[in-house]
């Protein structure tokens, strides 16, 4: 299923001011298919395993403290050429760089609080994918 498939979190800050709704109907729209889905709270131990990454970023620190804050939705999606097709969606990681009609520029807060995050590689997005979710729970 390798360039199929991708991973989206709503990121904290987003479904507190309630835009889960319109991300999904934006995601939707633009054509990806719901794969996997889960409404969840990240411990700090978590978000800190999720973003491994960025470990030596000078942000690490603040994205785990912002991502594991409140509830989040992590989603599995499908479509051709799923990571750039929905990275493109997104846009920019600062919402005020995002391109017009993205979801970071209609419903990012700012750099950390950017609604939502996008898996930035095939190889990432199964990693990602499997943090969240069992095979049982991928329809
Ligand atoms: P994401 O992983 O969430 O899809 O975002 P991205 O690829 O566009 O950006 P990345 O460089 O992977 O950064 C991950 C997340 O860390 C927060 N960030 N804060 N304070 C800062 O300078 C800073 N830079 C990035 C954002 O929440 C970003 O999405
Ligand atoms: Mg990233």
């Amino acid at each position: 299923m390798s360039g199929k498939r991708t991973l989206t979190m709503i990121k904290p800050t987003a479904v507190k001011l309630g835009y889960t709704g319109p991300i999904l109907a934006m995601i939707n729209n633009a054509g990806f298919k719901i794969i996997a889905m889960k409404f969840t709270q990240l411990t700090a131990n978590q978000a800190k395993t999720f973003y491994l990454v960025h470990k030596e970023r000078p942000f690490y620190s603040d994205l785990v403290e912002f991502m594991s804050s409140g509830p989040i939705v992590a989603v599995i999606l499908e479509k051709d050429n799923a990571v750039e097709d929905f990275r493109k969606l997104i846009g920019a990681t600062n919402p005020v760089n995002a391109e017009e009609g993205t979801i970071r520029i209609l419903y990012g807060t700012n750099l950390q609080e950017n609604a939502v995050h996008g898996s930035d590689s095939d190889e990432n997005a199964i990693t990602e994918s499997d943090f969240h979710f069992s095979k049982l729970e991928r329809f």
